[in-house]
């Protein structure tokens, strides 16, 4: 089975569509067949591969919302999973069609709460997971919380408003009353600007305030995720020798490192960092 990363945080703009488009980039190269699933309508991951043009037209019944609605309409796990055009990586598309499912109070679904677990159960043929959510802890985030094994919180260290962090901490742990295996593999701090002294400060900060469960790992503000993003090509391949993608290679490494199913022993970047 593989591991079920979900990246959440209600936050908007920090960074969850961007580490996920980029770490599944390092995640493959490293030899993981890696599978993303957008669960945002938005559908920005699914646009980093496939292009806007494209993601936007998708009937509903090929993308994400075909696992949402009131009668399952999708007759098995292939023909939601597409290819990216790259090696190792597949992807569940998202557009607007999406929207209307994602509603609040996602408690109140019964059974369809675990649409997506129930879904993921089909697609045994990955190593890795990962799920991008969108900027809310509707409908969408809590099925993703309620398929994962493991939760990444990416904060950008300003202004990340412990009042949102606060919220997705609560959502967990409602989560893990119906998924007790939900762990919290880490925040992760994105977007940082080394020489800004006010992004070191909040950095401190948050590994004070949450001292077991930031990542060592950092993703930095860098052109290159953008420039390769408009590219739809993770940094991984576009790059290789960026810092950009040598630090997402670390996030790559720790995650496996720090991961409860990824215990084969099989060859990583840097052979791994562990906590
Ligand atoms: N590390 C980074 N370096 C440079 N630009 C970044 C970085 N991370 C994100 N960005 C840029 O910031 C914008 C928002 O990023 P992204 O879409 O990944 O955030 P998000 O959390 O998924 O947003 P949303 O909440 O709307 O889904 C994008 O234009 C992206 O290119
Ligand atoms: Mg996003």
């Amino acid at each position: 089975m593989p591991t079920t990363i979900c990246v959440i945080n209600q936050k908007g703009g920090c960074g969850k569509s961007t580490t996920c488009f980029h770490l599944a980039g390092a995640l493959a190269s490293a030899g993981r067949r890696t599978l993303l699933l957008d669960v945002d309508p938005q559908g920005s991951l699914s646009q980093g591969f496939l292009g806007s043009v494209a993601v936007e037209t998708l009937p509903a019944d090929e993308t994400m919302a075909a696992l949402f609605g009131e009668n399952r309409n999708y007759r098995s796990a292939t023909q939601l999973i597409r290819a990216s055009g790259f090696e190792n990586i597949s992807l569940v598309p998202a557009n607007q069609h999406l929207a209307a499912f994602n509603t609040p109070y996602p408690e109140q679904l019964g059974l369809r709460q675990f649409a997506l677990r129930e879904f993921l159960s089909t697609a045994t043929d990955f190593d890795v997971v990962l799920i991008d959510c969108p900027p809310n802890l509707y409908r969408c985030s809590w099925s993703a919380l309620l398929a994962a094994d493991e939760v990444v919180i990416p904060v950008p260290p300003e202004d990340f408003g412990t009042q949102g962090l606060v919220a997705v901490h609560q959502t967990i742990r409602w989560a893990q009353q119906l998924n007790p295996e939900l762990r919290l593999l880490g925040h992760l701090v994105t977007r940082r600007d080394q020489r800004l002294l006010i992004h070191r400060m909040y950095e401190d900060r948050i590994r004070l305030l949450y001292p077991d469960t930031v990542l060592k790992s950092v993703l930095p503000e860098a052109a290159a995720f953008k420039v390769s993003l408009a590219g739809r090509t993770p940094v991984e391949f576009d790059q290789p020798r960026s810092v950009a993608a040598q630090m997402t290679r670390l996030l790559a490494d720790e995650l496996l490192a720090c991961s409860a199913r990824e215990m084969d022993g099989q060859t990583m970047h840097t052979g791994g960092l562990m906590r």
